[in-house]
């Protein structure tokens, strides 16, 4: 791998502890071009724009998906990424999907492990704090015609995050517009669902809701996802989450919460999770909590539901009875490496370029 190290590096002027999400990047960058069928030489280099023109075809027909992931640092300053080869399998299924070239494991983790080696320094630490990191690949060659593109660019950027979502936020359940259809592309992380969701997402806001819980295509009778999160429904005791299918995306966070809502000996039915039945849950008392999940947020407590013309408003549970904040707790102390890892989900990332430098 080639590593370029930035001559002017911006962290001693980064404030870690104020920061808005999403807009600063870390100093370097990772990226690997495909052509004529194969993987040219990986690169780590300065964070910055790459020139491109519009008739590349990622822009035009969309052959474009990414991951997200996180990097946590403990208070030894000790840095660990959280089941990353879920998103290394994942992003696999979505370029498969998509008639993109796979990502060799070799080439996404040495690249991931040694960028965020590299850039550890901007990693914020405590409560809530990550490094955001997104692989994204995307076709590149530049011709107009609606075919498979012979040219790729994949790379990894990151950026500093905090826990935002943190207030518990209101949610139209969708009775017309959907995310992902039968035989579509919903489980895939493919850039342009990302844009189909925006539209509605944006009436949804007009309308006062953070979020759209998104339904089947059919006839909106069942909860797929929420917002960019897989969603979870309590009703008494026993918590409910749609089954993944071509329509849902296999998220990393939904895995692990079933896993430790599990260990927690708390029930847990995948299958349908029909509208009509959270409804009649709510009107009768039984239902007590709806929460997204999901690697930015880890946890988005859902304060009200809007289906038709009614607004359900959730009971307010404390941490220690919400299962939603209870589960996120245990998740967030196994991520920062502040409880025990049973499960083996923690991947320490080495000090490597450090030592070497
Ligand atoms: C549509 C969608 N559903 C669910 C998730 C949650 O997946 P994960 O827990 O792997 O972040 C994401 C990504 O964060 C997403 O984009």
């Amino acid at each position: 791998m080639i590593i370029q190290k930035s001559a002017n590096p911006r962290i001693s002027n980064f404030d870690l502890e104020n920061f808005s999400f999403g807009n600063t990047f870390i100093d370097h960058m990772f990226i690997c071009e495909y052509e004529d069928g194969k993987w040219g030489e990986p690169k780590i280099m300065p964070y910055g724009p790459i020139g491109f023109s519009p008739a590349m075809m990622g822009v035009n027909y969309g052959q474009a998906c990414f991951e997200g992931m996180k990097a946590y640092k403990d208070e030894n300053d000790d840095v660990f990424l959280f089941r990353p080869e879920k998103n290394f399998s994942r992003i696999n299924k979505s370029t498969s999907r998509l008639a993109m070239p796979e990502i060799p494991k070799d080439i996404f983790m040495e690249g991931l492990k040694t960028l965020i080696d590299l850039d550890r320094d901007w990693i914020p630490k405590g409560e809530g704090m990550s490094l955001y990191i997104r692989p994204v690949i995307f076709a590149t060659e530049e011709v107009l015609k609606a075919r498979i593109s012979n040219k790729y660019m994949f790379a990894i950027v990151a950026t500093p995050a905090k826990s935002y979502y943190a207030e518990p936020v209101s949610v139209k359940i969708s009775d017309h517009y959907s995310r992902a259809a039968n035989g579509g592309v919903g489980f895939a992380k493919a850039a342009g669902n990302y844009a189909a969701s925006f539209y509605p997402t944006k009436l949804a806001n007009e309308e006062g809701f953070e979020q759209v819980i998104w339904t089947d295509d059919i006839a909106h009778e069942y909860f797929e996802e929420s917002g960019t999160m897989n969603v979870f429904v309590r009703i008494n005791d026993t918590i409910y989450t749609p089954k993944t299918s071509d329509k849902i995306l296999d998220g990393v966070t939904r895995d692990s919460f079933i896993k430790l809502a599990e260990k927690r000996g708390i029930e847990v039915v995948i299958g349908d999770v029909r509208v009509k039945d959270v409804v009649e849950a709510f009107d009768n008392g039984t239902l007590k909590e709806v929460w997204g999940v999901g690697t930015a947020v880890v946890t988005s407590v859902f304060k009200s539901l809007g289906y038709q013309d009614r607004l359900l408003t959730l009971p307010v549970l404390s941490d220690e009875e919400s299962f939603a904040l209870s589960l996120k707790k245990d998740l967030t102390d196994i991520q920062t490496n502040k409880a025990e890892d049973p499960f083996g989900w923690r991947f320490k990332v080495e000090r490597k370029i450090l030592e070497k430098a």
